[in-house]
């Protein structure tokens, strides 16, 4: 039974990470912002960005998008400038 169980989870993970988009457009005035989950997923885990449980929607704005994003580039050599990010 357990063993059972163990499978159906899994196979829910996989189901989930399937379900998340290869890009996500996020609008701002400024330009939206593209964001490719595909290339950053390549390299990152869910957790990084989502927090534990089930990644999904994430509650974005100008702040926490500006310190999550710009605050791993800065770190990890990503793009900084607005216009990198920010497309009209
Ligand atoms: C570098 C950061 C980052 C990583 C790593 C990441 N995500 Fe996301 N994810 C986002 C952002 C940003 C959004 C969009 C925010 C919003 O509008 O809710 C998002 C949205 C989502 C959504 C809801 C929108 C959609 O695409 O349908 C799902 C589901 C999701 N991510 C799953 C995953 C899974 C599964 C992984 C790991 C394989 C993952 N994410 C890794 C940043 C990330
Ligand atoms: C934990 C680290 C990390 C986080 C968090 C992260 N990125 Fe990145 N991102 C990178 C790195 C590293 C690169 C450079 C990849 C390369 O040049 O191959 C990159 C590249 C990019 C690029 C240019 C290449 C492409 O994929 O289009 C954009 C745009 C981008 N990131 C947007 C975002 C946005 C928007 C967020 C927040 C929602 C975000 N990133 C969060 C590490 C991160
Ligand atoms: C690494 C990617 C990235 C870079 C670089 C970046 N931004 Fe952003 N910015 C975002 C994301 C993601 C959001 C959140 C969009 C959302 O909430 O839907 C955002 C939101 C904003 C907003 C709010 C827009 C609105 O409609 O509420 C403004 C203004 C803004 N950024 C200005 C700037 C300026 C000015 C720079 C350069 C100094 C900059 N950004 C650099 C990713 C970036």
């Amino acid at each position: 039974m357990k063993r059972i169980l163990t499978g159906a989870v899994m196979v829910a993970c996989v189901a989930t990470m399937a379900m998340a988009a290869d890009t996500v457009v996020m609008p701002a005035k400024n330009g939206n912002v593209t964001f490719n989950h595909a290339a950053h997923n390549a390299r990152l885990e869910c957790k990084v960005c989502h927090g534990g449980g089930r990644p999904g929607k994430i509650d974005i704005n100008k702040a926490t998008a500006h310190r999550l994003c710009k605050g791993c580039h800065e770190t990890k050599h990503g793009p900084t400038k607005c216009l990198d990010c920010h497309k009209k």
